[in-house]
């Protein structure tokens, strides 16, 4: 099973990870026998599997159910799993969330924000947790947003990211998740922490990891397509083509021919 020390490892020897969504076991196997690196529970499940209008309604409940079915469908990934809207408001919050979730088979939890977090990432680390902590496009505060949009446009905006990063870095953060910002950026970001794993979704292709959502990259997902997704189903074909489709992601993650220039945001800082 791929732990947290062989992400640093990967990061060291400059070997790619590739990361998915996936919410339940059947997937989870598939991903299993394509050899994906990672797998995300990702609150996501609220629009993709519930058929809600953002993440908001998700609960801890939800998450640890979900998490226990990619667990039992998949024993080579590395299993991350959300911690939903709210549901780490307080340290006690987070600490009782991220047992629900860790007891479920998580192997770390995610939170998004930013240096407000320092102190949850400080406590439950020190509690024996893992954290990823997901900056930039944190779709849990869409409404702050106005919309899923690119983040930190100018040097300024970057700069508070990166401020961001180090801060919960500091507090002992162990991955980074970065959403949705310029690909030099998520260069910048990288390259800043040689220690730490960075995982990105439209933050370019020089992150260490990449991560999409699995309905995304199947195709399933209709109306708007974000412009870092790719659809790997299109070039495959028969009974395989799933398991074709994964495979085929995690070689072009590791390649590094995913994302390509027209999957990034190019702007100039
Ligand atoms: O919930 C999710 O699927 C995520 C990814 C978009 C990174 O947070």
């Amino acid at each position: 099973m791929i732990s947290l020390s062989d992400l640093r490892r990967y990061k060291a020897e400059g070997r790619k990870f590739s990361c998915l969504t996936c919410y339940d076991a059947s997937m989870a196997k598939a991903m299993e026998i394509a050899e994906v690196d990672s797998i995300l529970i990702g609150d996501s499940l609220g629009m993709s599997i519930q058929g809600r209008d953002s993440t908001l309604p998700v609960t801890v409940e939800d998450m640890a159910y979900h998490t226990a079915a990619v667990r039992r469908g998949n024993q080579h990934a590395l299993i991350m799993t959300d911690l939903p809207f709210m549901s780490y408001a307080t340290l006690n919050d987070a600490l009782q969330s991220s047992k629900t979730v860790m007891q479920a088979g998580a192997q770390m939890v995610k939170m998004e924000g930013g240096a407000w977090l320092a102190e949850t990432v400080q406590v439950l680390t020190r509690n024996g947790i893992p954290v990823c902590v997901h900056l930039g496009l944190t779709p849990q505060s869409v409404h702050v947003f106005g919309g899923y949009k690119l983040q930190a446009r100018t040097r300024e905006a970057a700069d508070q990211l990166i401020a961001d990063c180090k801060a919960v870095v500091e507090a002992g953060a162990a991955v980074l998740l970065l959403e949705c910002v310029p690909a030099q950026l998520g260069q910048e970001i990288t390259e800043l922490f040689p220690h730490i794993p960075v995982i990105g979704i439209g933050a370019g292709a020089a992150t260490d990891g990449q991560v999409l959502v699995v309905q995304d990259m199947l195709g399933l997902t209709f109306g708007h397509t974000a412009k870092f997704v790719r659809n790997f189903m299109k070039e495959q074909s028969g009974a395989t083509a799933i398991l074709d489709a994964f495979k085929a992601y995690h070689a072009a993650v590791l390649d590094g021919s995913f994302p390509a220039p027209e999957q990034t945001f190019q702007v100039e800082l």
